[in-house]
């Protein structure tokens, strides 16, 4: 991470019932953000948990950025992957902050992924009834969307994020440019999301997000790689988008959040009739986002032509748009069980153009079987 001038740095404001805080976005910014982080953890104690793919590469300068602000650091290296999102690490992450007498005053620093951030994220809310948090999130999904807005917590058992809270940080430091690292499925992974932001705002945002997938480069796996998405513009964009609908709706009451679930309903259950496997979360949102522009031409007028322009967007992530090897009829049932599970609350969100998305549409259960058949066309 090399030191950038002031002027790089983008400052997206987040406001909640629960706090005030900064994303910051940059090409280096941890070293900018010396700040920020001694306005956080300054002449305390903090603890560092991330990954064995990610410390090798940014332990060493968080570390430095920490010692910089006077604060003593202890790093906890976990193995990589969802399955380390569970109670167990908790405790374990728990019991290092005892030996250390970590207080309320200190500081957790949450450097990796949104696994990375969700639990440290949730042993932060939860050790001594909350410590002060820091996310770095170093994917582009946790970087446009797990590491801001609160939403902190483990897997229990079959039940993803099933145990955990909302707990905005005290701030995010996201440098794009450790996205330079990452595989390009990753990149895909949080490339979607991107899009999702691109439909949900539409006008600029979405002529933004297009010209920064211009020209994508296809990869060995003959997918595009969507890396001209690393951008601090791009990023803070998404940001900009999510803080203001966190700041409408920060514990997912009133609905306005479940617009951040553009294309996860079916997304959520094609991943899981994989078996999280088959399909990436990115690759199983996007034909999530597929089948939701396919609804939204039929259900609530959404323009042939935007439709086309949305898949050309996903088309050049080099997201997938057919569904394959995985059982339709096992999709079909795992969405009406989510809505049953969900109760009448929680139903679609369609497009009735880019920037205009539209809440709560009943999709009839045969609507719901005609796209899943769709997306397993040949
Ligand atoms: P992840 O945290 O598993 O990271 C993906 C992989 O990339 C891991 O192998 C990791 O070690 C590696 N990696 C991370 N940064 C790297 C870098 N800079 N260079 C090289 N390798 C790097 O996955 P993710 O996609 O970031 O996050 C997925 C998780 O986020 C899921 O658990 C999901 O439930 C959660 N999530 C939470 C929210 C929220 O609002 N809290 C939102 C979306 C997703
Ligand atoms: N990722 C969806 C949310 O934060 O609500």
């Amino acid at each position: 991470m090399q030191p950038i001038g002031g002027a790089g740095v983008i400052r997206v404001p987040v406001q909640s019932g629960q706090r005030d805080y900064q994303v910051l976005v940059g090409n280096g910014a941890l070293h900018e953000a010396a700040s920020d982080l001694a306005a956080v953890c300054s002449g305390g104690a903090a603890i560092v948990v991330s990954d064995a793919n990610v410390a090798p590469l940014y332990m060493a300068p968080v570390c430095a950025a920490l010692r910089d602000a006077g604060c003593a650091a202890t790093e906890v290296v976990l193995p990589a992957g969802e399955a380390q999102k569970c109670l167990a690490r908790a405790e374990e992450l728990f019991g290092v902050m005892y030996e250390r007498h970590l207080t309320r005053a200190d500081t957790v620093v949450a450097l990796g992924g949104g696994v990375i951030g969700d639990l440290a994220g949730f042993v932060a809310a939860t050790y001594l009834r909350g410590l002060r948090l820091v996310q770095v999130p170093t994917t582009l999904l946790a970087q446009v969307d797990a590491a801001v807005g609160g939403k902190v917590g483990v897997d229990f058992r079959a039940g993803k994020n099933h145990v955990g809270t909302f707990y905005q940080p005290w701030t995010v430091l996201a440098d794009v440019q450790t996205l330079a690292t990452l595989p390009a499925r990753e990149r895909r992974n949080g490339a979607v999301e991107v899009v999702k932001y691109a439909l949900l705002a539409g006008g600029e945002t979405m002529t933004l997000i297009e010209g920064a997938l211009s020209g994508a480069p296809v990869t060995g796996d003959s997918a595009r790689d969507p890396a001209g998405l690393c951008r601090e513009d791009v990023v803070a964009e998404c940001v900009r988008y999510k803080a203001r609908v966190v700041a409408a709706d920060e514990r997912e009451e009133s609905g306005e959040r479940h617009l951040l679930n553009l294309g996860h309903t079916i997304g959520h259950a094609v991943e899981a009739a994989g078996r999280f496997s088959r399909y990436s979360h990115g690759e199983a949102v996007a034909l999530g986002l597929h089948a939701m522009l396919w609804l939204s031409e039929r259900l609530t007028g959404l323009d042939a032509a935007d439709a086309e322009r949305a898949t050309r967007l996903l088309a050049a992530v080099g997201a997938p748009d057919r569904l394959a090897e995985v059982d339709g009829d096992t999709v079909v049932e795992l969405v009406a069980r989510d809505k049953k599970a969900a109760g009448p609350q929680i139903t679609f969100v369609l497009l009735s153009a880019p920037g205009a998305p539209v809440r709560n549409v009943h999709v009839p259960s045969e609507s719901i079987k005609e796209v899943v058949e769709w997306l397993q066309r040949p």
